[in-house]
């Protein structure tokens, strides 16, 4: 009998764990621990045995009932966490879909100037964003107190270290590599400013540098690309004006206005009823610069220009907020996908 009961446990046991839900957690009870189950027939045949027996084997067959109605309680606490699992997760939902990424605005337009300044012969040349206070300020006609450094408030990382303010160091940088050669590069990248953020000014942004350097080259030729880049870039009707400026590195120094892309010239709250916007500093590279890249300003001229990038990007597609190119939102930057 003994053996009996003890193949009948392993089985009772191997068969439990096969089971994955109640029903057929209900019908192994019945067929084991139920009123005709095998354990109950088996304590119901204690009778039929010699009285000497019965206590023996009792206990023995008890124990066995206690084991399977342990293991019983267990599996069911199992089926009953698997269920609330399945319960709160429905299998049978469709996936959440991951779409393709995109290209974030400012790269896009990055791209769209480089494109428009690519026809005229320009090649793109990368400097760092991390600069030296002689190619931001000192070699760009600033030595150190000049007042003029106030026109860029400026994140120090030590004493002569800095985040470029601008673009415009790496004009140098390009006149030190090209040297002798005629030059005619735009300097795309990300400048810094330790200034309020508002709607209207972040303290990062994107500049398009140009610089053109060669033998007889004029503002006209400044004036003639301004004019084209601005045409390709906002439409073959837009007008252009240039401003007297100031820049230490420029002489003579301009701002470039074009007339206002919302309101045609007539004047609206986004040009400040002027008519105008200003898209770009500009003028012709100053003879110091010059000398300072290692082109002699008795033989070469050049002209130098500072594009934004993301102004005209909120003109474009009526962005009321500089803000949002760097909040990495995404129902934002899907738009432009
Ligand atoms: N670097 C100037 C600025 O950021 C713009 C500029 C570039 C002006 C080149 C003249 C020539 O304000």
């Amino acid at each position: 009998m003994e053996e009996g009961l003890h193949n009948l446990e392993s089985e009772a046991l191997t068969s439990l764990g096969d089971i994955r839900e109640r029903k057929a957690l209900e019908a192994w009870y019945r067929s084991y621990l139920g009123k005709k189950g095998a354990i109950t027939e088996m304590l119901r045949g204690l009778g039929r045995l010699p009285a000497e027996e019965r206590p023996r084997a009792g206990q023995t067959i008890h124990r066995v009932k206690e084991r399977l109605e342990s293991a019983y309680r267990g599996r069911q606490k199992e089926i009953e966490d698997i269920g609330q699992l399945s319960e709160s997760v429905d299998i049978t939902l469709p996936g959440r879909p991951i779409g393709p990424g995109c290209l974030h605005l400012s790269t896009k337009v990055l791209r769209e100037i480089y494109a428009v300044f690519a026809q005229m012969g320009f090649q793109i040349y990368e400097a760092p964003d991390v600069e030296t206070d002689e190619l931001n300020f000192e070699l760009l006609n600033m030595p150190p107190y000049h007042p003029a450094r106030d026109m860029w408030d400026t994140f120090w990382v030590s004493d002569k270290v800095l985040l470029r303010t601008h673009t415009s160091p790496g004009q140098i940088r390009a006149m030190r590599e090209f040297y002798p050669e005629p030059i005619r590069v735009i300097l795309p990248g990300k400048c810094y400013r330790y200034e309020q953020i508002t709607a209207r000014s972040e303290h990062q942004f994107f500049q398009v540098e140009g610089l053109a350097i060669g033998h007889n080259i004029t503002l006209t030729d400044l004036k003639g690309t301004m004019i084209f880049a601005a045409r390709q870039l906002f439409g073959a009707e837009r007008k252009v004006r240039f401003r007297g400026s100031y820049f230490p590195f420029t002489e003579p120094s301009v701002e470039v206005d074009m007339d206002c892309i919302l309101c045609e010239g007539q004047g609206c709250r986004v040009c400040k009823h002027s008519g105008w916007l200003e898209i770009a500093g500009a003028g012709m590279v100053h003879p110091v610069v010059l000398e300072n890249g290692g082109y002699d300003p008795s033989q070469w001229t050049g002209f130098a220009f500072g594009l934004g990038v993301e102004r005209p990007a909120m003109l474009k597609h009526n962005i009321d907020d500089i803000r949002h190119f760097y909040r990495n939102d995404l129902r934002f930057l899907r738009q432009f996908g």
